[in-house]
Parts: structure tokens; sequence; C-alpha cells
């Protein structure tokens, strides 16, 4: 296992098996796990905002008999007050774990090469892995064996579309984006997730037409057409991702028993409507639960 979780890829797809079974044995039985990581402390650093993030590490640590500190932009100002070399520096005489939510990715690669202690990405702008986990773990729940399944993510070729790309490649679910010209997942990142993929078997593509990417799927996912530093382009981004909303008409182009997942928040009214998001299909509250789980089962794994 490695020291840290940066991306799905960190673990091999066995390790995330492991992570999947440790997480429903926690979902089942919470109590057995009440004092795996008793006295240790978890430093939760967020640049950006977050509802399930944060309310589910925390809750998981205490969980597992465990604390955290809360460290917000304006307590820390990572790179401006301090250095990130620094923040680790200290923090890894301090704490047990640091998760971290930032802008750029590379942030987090330098806290993993410099800091001692495990550091798990809380979400960068190139991936979410945290999210990933609670999503298939979410479609195993719902669809039981994930090899040869089909997921498509319709909307912004973002940090979610990757992470769920790398999980694909992982586990061998096939994964279509469908996204507008000039909104593709980064070409790295399809590379990335096209070589892993190898493996399992998993075909990952990228298709411009919504209809065409949802044929076939087992679950439609979407994420919000700006994600959190992009506030600015929210107006030009609306125009071009119109076409891309997750709607019922949409939803009948898929399997007839596939589910909607989202990571949430939602902009309901954009990127899904009411009726997608609310109808029996829609699992996204399951799925933002199982944050819960699946973080647990990864703090578990890298810091018992
Ligand atoms: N899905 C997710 O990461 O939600 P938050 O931004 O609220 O943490
Ligand atoms: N793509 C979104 C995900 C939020 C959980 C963002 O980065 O804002």
């Amino acid at each position: 296992m490695n020291k840290d979780f940066l991306t799905v890829l960190d673990m091999s797809a066995d390790e995330i098996r492991e992570t999947f079974k440790i997480a429903l044995d926690m979902k089942k039985d919470r109590s057995k796990y009440a004092d795996v990581l008793k006295g240790q402390t978890l430093a939760l650093i967020f640049e950006k905002p977050s509802l399930r993030t944060r309310t589910t590490f925390d809750v998981g640590i205490q969980q597992l008999g465990g604390f955290s500190i809360y460290l917000s932009p304006a307590e820390i100002n990572l790179g401006k007050r301090e250095s990130v070399y620094d923040v680790a520096k200290n923090l890894e005489r301090m704490v047990q774990g640091i998760m971290i939510r930032t802008f750029a990715h590379q942030i987090v690669i330098d806290m993993g090469n410099w800091a001692s202690i495990p550091i798990i990405n809380g979400l960068t702008d190139y991936t979410h892995p945290c999210q990933a986990m609670a999503d298939f773990l979410t479609l195993h729940e719902e669809k039981g064996d994930l090899k040869g399944l089909k997921l498509c993510y319709v909307g912004d070729g973002n940090n979610v579309a990757h992470s769920l790309m790398f999980a694909g490649a992982r586990l061998g679910v096939d994964v279509t984006v469908a996204c507008p010209q000039g909104y593709e997942p980064n070409l790295n990142a399809f590379r990335t997730a096209v070589e892993a993929a190898k493996e399992s078997g998993a075909t990952i593509e990228v298709v411009n037409d919504p209809k065409a990417g949802v044929k076939d799927a087992d679950a439609v996912y979407t994420d919000v057409w700006a994600s959190m530093g992009q506030e600015e382009e929210a107006k030009e981004r609306d125009r071009i991702f119109r076409p891309y909303q997750v709607n019922e008409e949409l939803m009948s182009h898929a399997k007839s028993d596939a589910i909607f997942l989202h990571c949430l928040p939602a902009h309901r009214g954009d990127e899904v409507t009411d009726a997608v998001i609310d109808a029996p299909y829609s699992k996204v509250f399951p799925e933002a639960e199982n944050r819960l789980h699946a973080q647990k089962a990864v703090m578990y794994q890298l810091m018992n």
C-alpha cells in the first residue's frame, strides 16, 4: 500500500477491493472498528468549501477512535503565510495523517514527498479519489460484480471525471465521458487511465454526443458545470453545457435499470433535473453516505 492516497491509481485493483470489503464491514458493524485509530489525529486542510468531505472525515476519524483538527485558509493560508514544505514539516511532528483539499495537484504531491505521514487527497483540480471510492462502492452495492459494467459521466471533463476514469480502469468498469468539445478530460489523465485499463480490460472513451454516451450505461453520472475556482466562467459554461443536462429524456437512452449518481453539491435545474435526482433510481444520498464508509476504510488502510 502506498503511504499516500493522491489518486485512485495509488491503489492496486486488489487494494481497492480490499478497501471496499473493509468499508462494507465498517458499515455493517461500526463498533468493531471503534478503537482502531485510537488517539490518532488527522489534520483537515481545506482551501475550498466542503460539506461532505469535511463532515465525513471528521465523523469518520472519530468513529475509528481518533480526532481531527480543521484548518481553514484563514489559519494556514498555504504557500502564502507559510510554504507547503514548512507546513508538511511541522504537521508531521504533530498529527498522524493529513487530508487536504486544494487547487493545484502538485501541492498534494509535494506534501506527500515532504511529509513522513499519510496524505489523503480530499480534492484537487486534477482528481477527487475519495469521491470515486464512494461512487464505485455504491455501484458495487447496487449492481454487484463491477467487472463489465458501464458508467457514463456526462458533463465537464474535470477532477471527478478523471477519478472515475482511474477507478473504472482499475476495476474493469467501462467509463465513457460525454462532454462538449473543448471540455474533454485532461489528455494526460485520459492517457494514464487508458494505460491502467490494459490490465483490467476496461474501455475508457470520450465522446461528444451525450445520447450515444449513455447508451447501455448501468450508471449515469454528472457533476456541476463550473467547479470551485471556475466561478467566473459559470455564465459561459451554462450555455455550452445546457445540451448535456441529465434529464428524463437522456436517462431513457441508458439501460432501463440504470442508476443516477452525482458527487454533489448539485445545481438542480442545470446539470440535472429534479425529476432525475429525486427519482427512485437516483442513488446520490446513499453515495454521499458512502463517503463516510469508504474514507474510514482508506484511513484504516493508511494510518493503522
Ligand atoms: N462531493 C464532495 O466532495 O462534496 P463537498 O465539496 O461538499 O465535500
Ligand atoms: N468538480 C467539483 C466537485 C465538487 C465536489 C469541483 O471541483 O468543484
